[in-house]
């Protein structure tokens, strides 16, 4: 790795000299996007726009998170969950799901590019996502590498040769808040992927609980490659005093170096126990909790 001040100071003066008049970026909160929006923030101030698609697939709270961390950028924030949900209704391919967000992805972002009138494109493929899609194990819809039919002057990738150690170290060096720098990866399609069969409001509303409660549960204390909580199908339960056909969920923690292979942590039965617990008794229609202990391969880390 190149020396992290340098490259900063090297990343915003060809940022600075290649862009002429205004910018945008699709900022997702991830830890290459932000980098990216710091870098280019610092390079061409104002005239960098950062457009964040909500999706409604994000996780529990992100927006707000967005509009903290980037409100001094002033992020152009796109509430598009409806038209997601929409595109959704009864698709339950996961293939099939992956491709209509990521259409949908573009439409959307493409329509608030064409209003903010932006000549360049500022994006934040690292090293690894080249690698990826042209391996093309799974057709992953990545911000990071967004095809769009608007011809910009130029697309400009300032962590095309970065791993994701390297952007890690360059986050921290920026002063981006440990939250960001320290990002489990997310995938594109975002909660999408983390139920079984077709996306409903009533279905993203638990697995974003549940998965709130995972997070909380075992980031800081475990530190991860990645977890989460994904919805399943339903199973008969008794809460109270009556049978109810409640939603079954799977919490799954990974270790991983690359996300290509991972092992299940092995966590503390008491941990498991107490995460059991709270999803069951805060989210009403959760009938089980289920632990995931399948390493990729055979399972996938996510659940689609
Ligand atoms: P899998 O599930 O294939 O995941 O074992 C490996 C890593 O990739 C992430 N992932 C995705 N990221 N778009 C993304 O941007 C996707 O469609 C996608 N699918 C999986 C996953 O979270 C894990 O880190």
């Amino acid at each position: 790795m190149v020396n992290v001040e340098q490259f900063i100071g090297q990343s915003i003066e060809d940022i600075e000299r290649e862009v002429r008049d205004n910018a945008i970026i699709a900022l997702s909160g991830g830890v290459d996007s932000s980098v990216c929006a710091a870098l280019a923030h610092r390079a061409i101030g104002d005239r960098l726009v950062p457009i964040f698609v909500d999706t409604g697939l994000m996780r529990k709270g992100e927006v707000e998170r967005i509009r903290s961390t980037f409100g001094y950028m002033n992020p152009c924030i796109i509430d598009a969950g409806n038209r997601f949900l929409d595109a959704l209704k009864g698709v339950v391919d996961p293939e099939e799901k992956r491709k209509t967000i990521g259409e949908m992805f573009i439409r959307v972002f493409e329509e608030a590019a064409r209003e903010v009138g932006a000549s360049y494109l500022i994006q934040g493929t690292i090293y690894p996502d080249q690698i990826e899609s042209e391996g093309g194990i799974k057709s992953h819809h990545n911000v990071g590498g967004l095809p769009t039919e608007i011809e910009f002057d130029k697309i400009i990738e300032p962590l095309r040769g970065l791993y994701k150690d390297e952007v890690r170290d360059v986050a921290r060096a920026l002063g981006l808040p440990p939250e960001i720098c320290e990002r489990m990866p997310f995938p594109g399609p975002g909660l999408a992927v983390r139920i079984i069969g077709g996306v409903t409001k009533e279905k993203l509303e638990i697995v974003s609980e549940a998965n709130a409660i995972v997070e909380e549960e075992l980031v800081k204390e475990f530190h991860p490659w990645q977890t989460f909580a994904a919805l399943l199908e339903k199973g008969t339960g008794v809460k109270g005093d009556r049978r109810i056909h409640g939603w079954i969920i799977a919490v799954r923690a990974v270790e991983s170096r690359d996300g290509m292979t991972a092992a299940p942590l092995e966590l503390p039965w008491e941990k498991l126990k107490k995460i059991e617990a709270r999803i069951t008794s805060e989210i009403p229609n959760v009938a089980r909790v289920v632990y995931d202990i399948t390493p990729k391969p055979p399972a996938t880390i996510e659940f689609e």
